[in-house]
């Protein structure tokens, strides 16, 4: 039978008894379900799934979201599937990758404050992350409850966030770590897009949509839009709202990225940390990727 035990703080749970490497029977589903329209982090230990797996367990919680490294033109991916998004930094030889490889640039923005494929046109519901080899020391993966930190603004606060729309731009957070390069065919595929800044959610609760992908406001000279983004997100990841992951091989950590904001921690990026992720999205892709 599937367990479900708050975490600290209590927007994180741990869920035990399900195997992941099989279909969940129907009851199992629904509880799982259920715990997903309850918390905003979901841990699982000793998942010891495969990409098979992985994109199975993930295919029937929603529709799966393309790789952005499956647009990278002559780019030959590790993982061999659009659907299983590589965010190791591990290299086609299984070692850590050299300092100038592009996909360690993304390793380390994944250390600022984000919500998963913010910037697209139907942001990331669920990730789904699951750690195949990471090393002992450091690398935590860190959520901020979004939702609790919109409820926690003053009432000033919340009237004057609440007709503003966020500027999403994959670019916007790897410049701010000096990066630039990226192909004709990324800007292309990739334009800047709006969304509010607080979204109201499945249940009625409101949640703050900030993160490393926006960098301006509409309608707001960029100065005002940049520090009340930077106010914002120093509110809301203040320890009382921050639920941090101590990663073991084979946990899944699945979050909703319609309530929390996430980071990685860091470690030492010379020793290979293998954690591989599913996305799910609002919008269908098309056929599933799995039978
Ligand atoms: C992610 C992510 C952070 C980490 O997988 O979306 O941001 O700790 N990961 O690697
Ligand atoms: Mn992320």
């Amino acid at each position: 039978m599937l367990a479900v035990t708050p975490l600290d703080p209590p927007f994180a749970a741990a869920v035990a008894g399900l195997d992941l490497r099989a279909p969940l029977d129907a009851a199992a589903h629904d509880a799982l379900a259920a715990a997903m329209a309850r918390y905003g982090v979901l841990v699982l230990r000793g998942q010891f799934i495969d990409d098979a797996q992985h994109m199975a367990f993930s295919a029937r919680l929603g529709p799966l979201e393309r790789s952005r490294e499956a647009d990278r033109p002559n780019h030959r991916m590790r993982l061999g599937n659009e659907y299983m998004i590589d965010v190791s930094n591990v290299g086609l030889d299984g070692r850590a990758l050299p300092r100038d490889d592009f996909r360690r640039v993304s390793a380390i923005a994944n250390r600022l404050w984000h919500v998963d494929s913010s910037y697209k046109d139907y942001p990331a519901t669920w990730s789904l992350l699951s750690a195949r080899s990471v090393p002992a020391a450091g690398g935590d993966t860190e959520f901020a409850d979004c939702a609790a930190a919109y409820e926690a603004l003053d009432d000033a606060m919340k009237a004057r966030i609440a007709p503003l729309e966020g500027v999403h731009s994959i670019a916007t957070g790897r410049a701010a770590l000096g990066f630039t390069d990226f192909t004709p065919e990324e800007r292309a595929a990739l334009p800047p897009k709006r969304h509010p800044l607080v979204r109201t959610l499945a249940d009625g609760r409101r949640s703050l949509f900030i993160g490393a992908h926006v960098g301006e406001i509409v309608g707001l000279p960029i100065a005002e839009a940049r520090i009340l983004l930077a106010d914002l997100t120093e509110h809301a990841t203040q320890r009382r709202f921050v639920h941090a992951h101590r990663w073991r091989d084979g946990d899944l950590v699945m979050w909703d990225n319609r309530r929390t904001m996430h980071r990685g921690r860091a470690y030492d990026m010379d020793l290979p940390r293998d954690i591989r992720r599913t996305t799910l999205s609002d919008r269908d892709y098309g056929p599933s990727p799995v039978a």
